[in-house]
């Protein structure tokens, strides 16, 4: 999603500072880029639809100029073209934004009948005009800001330069991410720190409602009223170099690939000291009668597999919510409810807002992030941190893991703590847990996922079906495809099918499938025949090593017979491996799928 980056510099020439800021903030997703910086009390702009590579091609990387802004923006109000890239500008006014003004076209139109003339169909010409009329206006760009912020709905992160005023950047800020990087001889803005760490590793992160005036000396905060804040400091703690591919040709396979040994830091570390550094490790759940799970995407399949555990495990009742419903319904909460917040990035617009809502009614909260110091793990009351590192690639595969890995530990510590597990099934399914780098490792190191590949890649639709676990496990497994190959695939729980959508099912129709639940194989087994009986063609993952398939089964993964704390490991990743196989044969743009956001900063 956008992706904001500005510098203000004592003496360096800041294009190529921003291009490079720019390529760190590729992942987000999008499909334009510009930048605008100040020189000789004028604003130059310069945009482009595409990469910032083809930017980079049509600005002067010489140019004399010490301060300016630049974005990549995922189109929302208007298509991708350059004339919609930002930044904006009007009158002495440029700005680049992230977010989205809700009640744009209101103002739009009083701005209209005020003479304003707009040129793109954007929310953000619009944002940049208000703030142009208001500078006009009161001739004092903080009282500008601060109309802005009084009239203006929706949400906003803007980097904001004014001809009049040199060496400065204004930064505004109102749900969506922005932090103040702060150097030796510049200081920064960007949407996320991985942006600023080419200068610096200190930064700021500006609150809700708050404004910066930022020069390459000073950086001072305000509030919406105009009264100066004080703010901590802080130093990122992440790799620095972990946005390399190394030997890989792609992030996304760089990051699957890291999956066996994030899995075995994180167990290591929960295990250190055998059962009691997990039990001290992880929150006591024992006084909550009932969970709330609320995420998007691949996080909320993530959720449904928490939520399968706490019910199969705990006895606890469990719903999950994609995060846009939640923040919407009807909430049926009290004291002994918790509500779990999982999130890669911790900025997610929808997630964000659901715990807000939370947050309001005092019901506790929990978050499951990888990003350290993200909006949703400052504000929930308890947070665990997935220890994925940074993830790149827009299709998340080792943050998933990640997510599903410390939800399994939670149960499990959970199950203890509960006295539902005698020792010997502890030290079983801890062995269990111990198991999986190496039962990873070995899965990875199949070429089968090519040659199932080969066989799916030429495929307009593709099916997946499991039922309980394997139903939540395919979920993903078809997201994964969807997301990276552009190929449409649909995931039914394996006993639905024939409710409607086995009328899709026809010869050669490929279907993916997965059993690996004794009680429920032969069920699933009996589904698998259905389809073939009507010409498809499946794949199977199964830990049944006795089940042969027969005509119609074009390819059987096993995996090792597991506890059910561990199975989500050993089927998605060959999942994600498939998806990966695939999109590479069709030749996609694995990393930066079209229309994707890695950070979906908007509703
Ligand atoms: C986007 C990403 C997905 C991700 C989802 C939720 O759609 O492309 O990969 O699962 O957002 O993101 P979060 O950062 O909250 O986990």
């Amino acid at each position: 999603m956008c992706g904001i980056v500005g510098i203000t510099s004592k003496n360096e020439k800041i294009v190529p500072g921003l291009i490079a800021g720019l390529k760190a903030l590729e992942y987000r997703g999008y499909d334009s880029a510009g930048i605008a910086y100040l020189k000789n009390h004028a604003i130059k702009i310069i945009k482009s639809k595409g990469r910032v590579n083809d930017l980079q091609k049509i600005v002067n990387m010489e140019e004399e100029t010490t301060t300016g802004i630049a974005h990549t923006r995922w189109a929302t109000h208007g298509k991708a073209t350059s004339k919609n890239a930002h930044p904006h500008s009007f009158g002495s006014i440029a700005i680049v934004h992230n977010g989205i003004i809700e009640n744009y076209a209101e103002i739009r139109e009083e701005l209209e009948k005020d003479g304003y003339h707009f040129k793109t169909e954007t929310d953000t010409e619009v944002a940049c005009a208000l703030l142009s009329f208001y500078y006009d206006k009161w001739k004092n760009i903080e009282n500008a800001i601060q109309s802005f912020s009084k009239k203006a709905r929706g949400s906003y992160a803007i980097g904001l330069l004014c001809k009049d005023i040199p060496n400065t950047i204004f930064a505004i800020k109102k749900e969506s991410p922005l932090i103040i990087g702060v150097g030796d001889n510049e200081n920064l803005i960007a949407s996320d720190v991985r942006a600023v760490l080419k200068y610096t590793s200190n930064y700021y992160i500006l609150s809700d409602n708050e404004y910066a005036i930022i020069t390459p000396s000073e950086v001072k905060i305000y509030n919406q009223q105009g009264k100066m804040v004080s703010k901590e400091i802080k130093k990122y703690s992440g790799n620095k170099n972990n946005e390399t591919k190394n030997k890989y040709e792609h992030y996304m396979l760089k990051e699957i690939m890291e999956q066996p040994s994030i899995i075995d830091t994180t167990i290591h570390e929960y295990f250190e000291d055998g059962i009691s550094s997990l039990l001290a490790k992880m929150p006591d759940l024992t006084k909550y009668k009932k969970i709330d799970i609320v995420a998007c995407g691949t996080a909320y399949h993530a959720g449904l597999v928490a939520k399968y555990l706490f019910e199969e495990k705990l006895n606890l009742e469990t719903n999950v919510d994609i995060a846009s419903e939640y923040r919407y319904k009807r909430l049926f909460l009290d004291k002994n409810s918790l509500v779990i917040f999982i999130s890669q990035s911790g900025e997610t617009a929808d997630t964000l807002a659901a715990l807000k809502k939370v947050k309001n009614l005092k019901v506790d909260t929990l978050g499951i992030i990888n990003v350290k110091e993200s909006s949703i793990a400052r504000l929930v009351d308890t947070v665990i941190y997935t220890e994925a590192g940074d993830e790149v690639a827009v299709a998340s595969t080792k943050a998933y893991t990640s997510q599903v890995l410390l939800l399994s530990l939670l149960v499990f510590s959970e199950a203890i703590r509960q006295g539902k597990l005698e020792s010997d099934e502890q030290e079983k399914i801890i062995a269990d847990f111990k198991k999986i780098p190496k039962q990873l490792t070995k899965l990875l190191a199949s070429n089968v996922y090519q040659q199932i590949a080969k066989t799916l890649y030429q495929q307009k639709d593709i099916f997946y079906l499991g039922r309980r676990l394997d139903y939540y496990l395919m979920l993903e497994g078809s997201l994964k495809l969807k997301e990276i190959s552009y190929i449409h695939s649909e995931c039914y729980a394996a006993g639905e099918l024939k409710h409607g959508t086995i009328s899709l099912i026809a010869n050669n129709t490929p279907v993916v499938a997965s059993f690996t639940n004794e009680e429920l194989n032969e069920k699933t087994i009996s589904n698998i025949e259905e389809v073939i009986a009507r010409g498809a063609e499946v794949t199977v993952i199964t830990n049944d090593l006795d089940y042969k398939g027969g005509n119609g089964i074009k390819n059987i993964i096993y995996i090792p017979k597991t506890s059910d704390f561990v199975i989500p490991f050993l089927v998605v990743v060959p999942l994600q491996m498939i998806a990966y196989e695939v999109a590479k044969l069709k030749k996609c743009d694995i990393d930066k799928p079209r229309n994707l956001a890695k950070s979906v900063t908007v509703e």
